[in-house]
């Protein structure tokens, strides 16, 4: 039983987060059921291809124990506090906030669920994301707290669920997927990570996890398939030294995918904006 105080507290604290986020257009969750399938990949990449597009755009490195977007967007450095407000840091023009910027860098987080849960709400509710178009939430793996948290309190119009084209992700995306569709997401979208690599010396096709599975995993499930990653050595090479691929290399054929996928995201909410106005 919670008292009247405690109740009241949740309320005030959902109704700050409420506020904070309330002039971010769209807000996108990327998870997955198994780690490592590629989601801050997918994540920090999509962030700036909408970017590129013209949006304003926010990544929260909702990976409390494992963040890895400041790694992957060259971001460095403590996190600024002004008065009661934790302010974002920026690369390439896009805001981005994790743990990582948070604590020194060899300091271990080592916390249980509730404690993760209240820094994600920190993230929604205090940090001054101002206005943006889109906001990009990359949890950790597996369908945990973290993904509750952000599901009840940012209140998303979008999952999107990575997974590789190997059977025993996309066995783990099928609880993913049930997830995002229990929690009503509006959208729920998947994608295919890490399909295929063009072999960069004789330019042959290596099916390194298989092919295809993801596009008949969405369609047997009833979800939006956006489209098939592959595996790109120069991608990998440039996430670890911060840089990312859409910008540093337009042309590669990770890039055109991403943009690709950038594409349908955008139609997909201006479609829902011109049946809401019809
Ligand atoms: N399409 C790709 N081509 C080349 N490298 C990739 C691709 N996708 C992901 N990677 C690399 O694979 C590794 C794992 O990717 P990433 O960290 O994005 O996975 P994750 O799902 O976020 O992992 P975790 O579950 O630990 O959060 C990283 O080194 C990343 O740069
Ligand atoms: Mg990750």
């Amino acid at each position: 039983m919670i008292t009247k105080e405690q109740k009241e507290k949740i309320e005030l604290e959902n109704k700050k987060i409420a506020d904070n986020i309330s002039h971010i257009k769209h807000r996108i969750v990327v998870f997955s059921g198994k780690g490592g399938v590629g989601k801050t990949m997918v994540s920090v990449n999509l962030s700036y291809g909408l970017h590129v597009h013209g949006y304003k755009t926010g990544i929260l490195d909702a990976d409390i124990t494992g963040p890895n977007v400041p790694k992957m967007t060259g971001i460095q450095g403590e996190v600024h506090i002004s008065g009661n407000k934790i302010i974002p840091q920026e690369s390439h023009g896009i805001k981005v906030i994790s743990m990582a910027n948070l604590l020194p860098p060899d300091q271990a987080v080592i916390w249980r669920g509730p404690l993760r849960s209240k820094m994600l709400n920190q993230f929604l509710g205090d940090v001054e994301w101002g206005n943006l178009d889109y906001l990009i939430a990359d949890l950790p793996p597996g369908t945990g707290d973290e993904i509750l948290t952000i599901a009840q309190n940012m209140d998303p119009d979008m999952a999107i669920i990575v997974t590789t084209p190997q059977e025993l992700s996309l066995i783990d995306s099928v609880r993913a997927i049930s997830m995002a569709k229990k929690m009503n997401i509006p959208n729920i979208a998947l994608i295919e990570n890490m399909s295929g690599l063009i072999c960069p010396e004789c330019g042959h096709r290596i099916e390194l996890f298989g092919i295809g599975g993801g596009k008949k995993q969405a369609e047997e499930m009833d979800i939006v398939f956006l489209g098939a990653i592959p595996i790109n050595l120069e991608a990998r090479k440039l996430a670890d030294e911060g840089k990312p691929i859409v910008i540093e290399n337009e042309e590669a054929d990770i890039s055109v995918t991403i943009f690709h996928i950038v594409k349908k995201i955008e139609n997909m909410f201006n479609k829902n904006k011109k049946a809401l106005m019809s």
